[in-house]
């Protein structure tokens, strides 16, 4: 660590006497003189069509370093983020995403940068300018409220203040409300949160608590994230929580945090925590993070669960069902997530066939009994529900039914026609292929076909990509 940063900063002192002595003699810095940088701005977005603005180009961010003090009283957050990135070209500006409140410093490499703000957008021009293979630093520091976002379908996300403190939840694009970022699931990063509180509030982040310290009425609570993790999925949710700590018989550590006026009603779905981790390890592969845990809270304007890496984040008491669902998610959407946002079913498919499974295993009804039901395979071939496309669901759509029930479907369907031991071994291997990744539609097809040795296009193509309910496949 220490060494990279002196050398960093041998390389940068090197870059600046190049950059002076390019300016003496013009000549020497001829466009397409190979070794030359040929420095030009990062793209403003990575090109996912359902939210253009989201992710930047030119670099590729390491490891976020978010700071904030927030008093729930005044809604006021005090932050510093600090971002360590690579530049995978010659940059003379890049852009990050942000919608959190008014930025009152922002320093690339400990140098000043002058920056812009359009929408989503954050400008940043760093001088001297950023070469290609550089590590670099840019430190935001911001104060304000930050945003309740929005989305297409009318859901909320993003900073979501609850009775005692706030509820944050970041999907699909809720990170920026408070994270200066490049907010898109393909660029993963470490995160560590320190976030420090009035005395009597629990700030619960994704990953391990580092440290816990009270000075002056206030405390800071230090959460390190330690395996890579899409933007979306960080959360430091902030109330009066009842703090509960146990591990797996694997030896997983569990942090549970529950809102006092729910632990009753949740003690039931919380206790069995380690027993659905334990048996999607049987099913999926080992847990793939350092820890687990939930976080159940009131926000009941928000009115779902997401699956924040490590610790599912509830806006109200859950189901068992919903809690299988979103340690389902640490497999498939947190370790291995979608490239593109129309995969989604990917992750929600996934899920949902997952707590199909759980309630089978646990004495309900059988996936195929689930399969068969009303909300699902049931439902009449006139239903509305068959006239979405699974793989391309739309940003209205995208957290509707037809990704979840009908995913879950496309697995259950896919598992009756290779067999049990093919299926299984499919789902281990893409959890195990694609770990702390990314992954489409068209590799899951690919990966299909490769190890249970069938031509499964038409069958992919019918659930997958064709309106209408399925009848032969
Ligand atoms: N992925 C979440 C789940 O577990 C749902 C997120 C919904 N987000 C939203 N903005 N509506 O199913
Ligand atoms: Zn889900």
């Amino acid at each position: 660590m220490r060494l990279r940063s002196i050398r960093g900063t041998a390389l940068t002192a090197a870059l600046c006497v190049l950059a002076s002595a390019q300016l003496a003699h013009p000549a020497l810095a001829a466009p397409g003189n190979p070794g030359e940088p040929r420095y030009s701005a990062g793209a403003a977005s990575i090109g996912d069509p359902y939210f253009p603005a989201q992710g930047n180009g030119g670099f590729d961010v390491k490891h976020y370093d978010v700071s904030f003090a927030y008093d729930p009283a005044t809604k006021l957050m005090d932050a510093t983020t600090t971002i360590t990135a690579t530049a995978t070209q010659d940059l003379d500006r890049f852009n990050l995403d942000f919608r959190g409140p008014e930025i009152t410093g922002l320093n690339v490499d400990k140098h000043k940068a002058s920056f812009q703000r359009d929408g989503q957008e954050l400008v940043v021009t760093p001088r001297p300018k950023l070469k290609s293979g550089k590590s670099f630093t840019v430190v935001v520091k911001y104060a304000g409220t930050p945003p309740v976002i929005t989305d297409p379908d009318d859901s909320i996300e993003g900073w979501v203040p609850t009775d005692d403190g706030a509820f944050v939840p970041g999907e699909p694009q809720g990170a920026p409300a408070w994270i200066p970022s490049s907010d898109h699931p393909t660029d993963k990063a470490t995160f560590t949160f320190h976030a420090t509180v009035p005395e009597g509030i629990t700030a619960v982040g994704n990953g391990q608590l580092l440290s816990q310290t009270t000075k002056n009425g206030q405390t800071t609570f230090v959460w390190d994230s330690t395996e890579p993790m899409a933007t979306y999925l960080a959360t430091v949710t902030l109330g009066k929580f009842q703090v509960a700590k146990s591990t797996t018989p694997g030896g997983i550590p569990i942090y549970t945090a529950v809102d006092p006026a729910l632990a009753s009603q949740s003690a039931a779905t919380v206790a069995k925590i380690p027993d659905i981790i334990e048996y999607f390890n049987s099913l999926f592969g080992p847990y793939p993070f350092a820890s687990a845990g939930a976080i159940i809270d009131r926000a009941p304007n928000v009115g779902y669960a997401l699956e924040s890496q490590t610790k599912p984040i509830f806006s109200s008491a859950p189901s068992l069902s919903t809690m299988a669902h979103e340690i389902a998610h640490q497999w498939f959407g947190d370790s291995v997530s979608v490239k593109r946002w129309s995969d989604i079913w990917l992750n929600e498919g996934f899920a949902t066939y997952a707590q199909w499974l759980w309630t089978e295993h646990n004495g309900g009804a059988t996936a195929q009994q689930t399969f068969d039901s009303t909300s699902n395979y049931g439902r009449a071939a006139t239903s509305a529900f068959w006239q979405t496309v699974t793989a391309d669901p739309g940003t209205m759509d995208m957290f509707g039914n037809v990704p979840y029930n009908r995913g879950a479907m496309t697995l259950h369907a896919l598992r009756g026609k290779i067999g049990d031991t093919a299926f299984f071994k499919l789902i281990k291997d893409w959890a195990s292929t694609h770990k702390y990744g990314n992954a489409s539609t068209a590799d899951f097809i690919s990966e299909a076909e490769r190890i249970s040795g069938k031509d499964l296009k038409s069958f992919f193509d019918v659930w997958l990509y064709q309106k209408g309910k399925p009848t032969t496949w």
